[in-house]
């Protein structure tokens, strides 16, 4: 059987660790062409050179995407070196830790730190998405994974911002899909607690009562949850669309 991306060209954001960067290296391992992209240059350059190691084909890409020409030099750019863009996995995102106001009631979060969170996972998820559909719509088509969070399907006590930007990303993903059905697949990702840089500030305050109501008594390898978004990239899902796929050890399930 053929590798599930040979042939296409795709662009990860937040690809300088964590999830972004195991799926940038799966993506490659089954044939992709792959645009690494994220704000921190050296981890996206690192995530490009460990993709090279192992035979694949990479760019690392720079842009912070809460800016608007930052997110369409970094599209172009992938286009331009790849001369396609058949996929797009925007998964760039910051929790409320990263602003502060981890642990955190909705009426204690700051406004400033509401509108950063909300700024880099919706509007720049936004930015990006409306960047590739262009593109694809151009070229034939394509498919796009947004990564929202189980706080983008549920609510989740003291993730007040972060829980408003991941369920806009959900809503808007639905919305795309329903445009530019058939030619442009769209689907965000739920991840469930994942093993990252992310987490580790709400590990420090209360991991045990996070593992204690996982199902599976673990967090998830972020190479897990990039199984199921390059699944999604690859033509195998070509009937599935405007969907938020939970990844979670079960935690939905109860
Ligand atoms: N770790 C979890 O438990 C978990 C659970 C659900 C959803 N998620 C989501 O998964 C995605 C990836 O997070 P992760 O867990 O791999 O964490 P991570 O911190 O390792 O990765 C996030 C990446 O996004 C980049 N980034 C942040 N702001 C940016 C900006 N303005 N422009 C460009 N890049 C930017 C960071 O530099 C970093 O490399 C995020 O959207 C996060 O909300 C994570």
């Amino acid at each position: 059987m053929s590798r599930m991306l040979e042939g296409k060209s795709v662009l990860v954001t937040g690809a300088a660790g964590g999830i972004g960067r195991q799926a940038a290296l799966l993506f490659a391992q089954e044939g992709a062409r792959v645009a690494v992209a994220d704000v921190n240059d050296k981890g996206a350059a690192e995530t490009a050179e460990l993709i090279r190691s192992i035979g694949g084909e990479a760019i690392s890409l720079v842009a912070d995407l809460t800016k608007t020409e930052e997110v369409k030099a970094m599209v172009n750019s992938a286009v331009r070196a790849f001369h396609r863009l058949d996929g797009a996995f925007n998964n760039a995102g910051i929790a409320g830790g990263h602003v502060g106001q981890g642990g955190r009631f909705s009426a204690d979060w700051e406004e400033d730190a509401f509108d950063r969170v909300v700024t880099v996972n919706l509007k720049g998820t936004w930015l990006c998405m409306r960047e590739q559909i262009q593109h694809m719509l151009e070229h034939g088509g394509g498919s796009i994974v947004n990564t929202a969070s189980l706080a983008g399907i549920a609510g989740f006590p003291t993730t007040s911002g972060y829980a408003a930007s991941k369920h806009g990303v959900v809503g808007m993903t639905k919305t795309a899909a329903l445009e530019y059905a058939p030619k442009i697949r769209l689907n965000a990702i739920c991840p469930g607690y994942v093993d990252t840089d992310l987490l580790k500030d709400a590990m420090t305050r209360r991991g045990d009562q996070i593992l204690a109501r996982i199902p599976f008594k673990r967090l998830a390898d972020p190479k897990e949850i990039a199984e199921m978004v390059c699944w999604l990239l690859s033509d195998r899902a070509s009937y599935a669309t405007g969907q938020a796929f939970t990844v979670d050890g079960g935690y939905m399930a109860g």
